[in-house]
């Protein structure tokens, strides 16, 4: 009786089941592809950013050569191909805040500020696209920019069909002026789906997290489905401390935000200030090796027609670059911090780690730090043996190792050592107790 009565009610649920299951199909088939599912961003974004150098210059007539303005990114898009930077990976020239008129046009839309962008927007990314390049654009999920510009807060559709409609390759998208958390995330999905709606590809960069940790922990696995690459921490300036705040924040929240990062998705850690004023040329190596590492975007913030030779070199650095651009896609993390040295670690494709050491010691001279090839990966980077090269602060073979070998690197204080193993399967020549001289800068 009673195996009839579930036979029974087991006939009932048969259809039910199928229906849920159809429904279910539907909302899948429904669903709209986010950050995630837009193809884009599959290695970290390359380009420029005029935030952190530039910021809200808006006087053109006192600062004629660094106001916000057409001009400023038509030169920059004209360095960018002419020096080396498109080639080696800097694709995306991005406006970042105040570029805005104060209010939107009669139909609604936003339009640039007619005396600073007179030829507008469609042009600008016509003359950017012209040199190879794409163009990234800026705007706010709530009512008004951070810098107080028109925010999208209700015009979500209107403002991804402008930048559509004007050949934007990349949305930056800010949470200022936002009034709650649920209007945070609806905002952030909103414009997601709406770029998505556009039919172009655009590159859809977050600051979701960021606003929300005060008073909410982030769902990663909810952000990567609407972003393509979200900030989590403060502002960066050119400074070191704030160089070192990030790198720490980072760490210490590791194991919630360096597995969700991969193909489509990325933790970012803000802007390169590699080549301005603040960084010694230590700590720009720092900066460089540690955003490979970390699998961030390289958006540089810096004046490209006034930039070092030494920085330049840095920035176009082909072998960290390559390891930014690592196609396994794992973000690094740190295995340890020893005294002053932190030891931080990047899975690459082909079994190839990246190995940072990094020195945060900031008196005195270069410090030796030594440590065992059995730490890295989890003792299979170098097993049975593997080569090992030295990426930054210079280019050089270490040699072969095996799988227990101690490696001495001497690293300037607040400098690091970027390091690259290749795992060889036979065993082969072992170079133990290697010790390598400080380079010098
Ligand atoms: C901040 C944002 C910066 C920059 C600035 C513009 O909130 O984090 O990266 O975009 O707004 O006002």
């Amino acid at each position: 009786m009673a195996g009839g009565g579930r036979q029974r009610s087991g006939g009932r649920r048969a259809p039910l089941a199928a229906l849920l299951l159809l429904l279910l199909l539907l909302a899948l088939v429904a669903w709209p592809a986010g950050g995630l599912d837009n193809g884009l961003a599959r290695t970290p974004p390359m380009g420029w950013l005029h935030w952190e150098r530039f910021l809200c210059q808006t006087d053109c007539a006192q600062e004629p050569r660094n106001c916000i303005s057409e001009q400023l990114f038509m030169q920059m898009a004209d360095l960018m191909a002419s020096d080396g930077w498109r080639d080696v990976g800097y694709q995306y020239l991005c406006i970042d805040d105040c570029w805005m008129a104060p209010t939107r046009d009669k139909q609604g839309r936003l339009q640039p500020d007619p005396d600073r962008f007179p030829s507008g927007i469609s042009k600008l990314a016509d003359y950017v696209h012209s040199k190879g390049l794409k163009l990234g654009i800026y705007a706010d999920a709530g009512n008004e920019t951070c810098a107080g510009f028109p925010g999208s807060y209700g015009y979500y559709e209107l403002d991804a069909d402008t930048f559509a409609g004007w050949g934007v390759d990349l949305v930056k998208f800010d949470g200022c002026n936002v009034g709650t958390l649920e209007l945070l995330a609806e905002g952030y999905k909103n414009m997601s789906w709406a770029l998505n709606k556009t039919g172009r590809s655009i590159v859809y960069s977050c600051e979701w997290p960021l606003y929300q940790r005060p008073l909410q922990k982030p769902n990663y696995t909810e952000i990567k489905q609407y972003c393509n690459y979200w900030r989590n921490y403060f502002d960066i300036t050119d400074a070191w401390t704030s160089v070192k705040n990030i790198l720490d924040w980072t760490s210490s929240h590791q194991d919630s935000i360096v597995d969700i990062a991969g193909p489509g998705g990325w933790n970012d850690p803000d802007m390169l200030v590699i080549g301005d004023f603040g960084l010694s040329c230590d700590q720009q190596v720092t900066q460089m090796a540690l955003w490979a590492m970390m699998a961030a975007p390289l958006l540089m913030s810096n004046d490209l027609r006034r930039i070092s030779p030494r920085a330049k070199a840095l920035l176009q650095n082909k072998e960290v670059i390559a390891i930014n651009q690592d196609p396994l896609g794992k973000q690094g993390y740190r295995i340890t911090k020893d005294g002053n040295f932190e030891l931080w670690e990047r899975p690459l494709s082909g079994g190839a780690f990246a190995i940072a050491v990094l020195n945060r010691q900031d008196f005195g001279g270069p410090q030796m730090f030594a440590f065992s090839t059995a730490f890295l990966g989890s003792g299979l980077a170098c097993n049975p043996t593997c080569s090992i090269q030295q990426i930054l602060p210079t280019s050089r073979d270490l040699g072969l190792h095996s799988w227990v070998s101690f490696l001495k690197v001497a690293v300037n204080p607040t400098g690091t050592v970027l390091l690259k193993t290749v795992v060889i399967e036979e065993k082969l020549v072992i170079n133990n107790g290697s010790s390598h001289s400080p380079d010098p800068l």
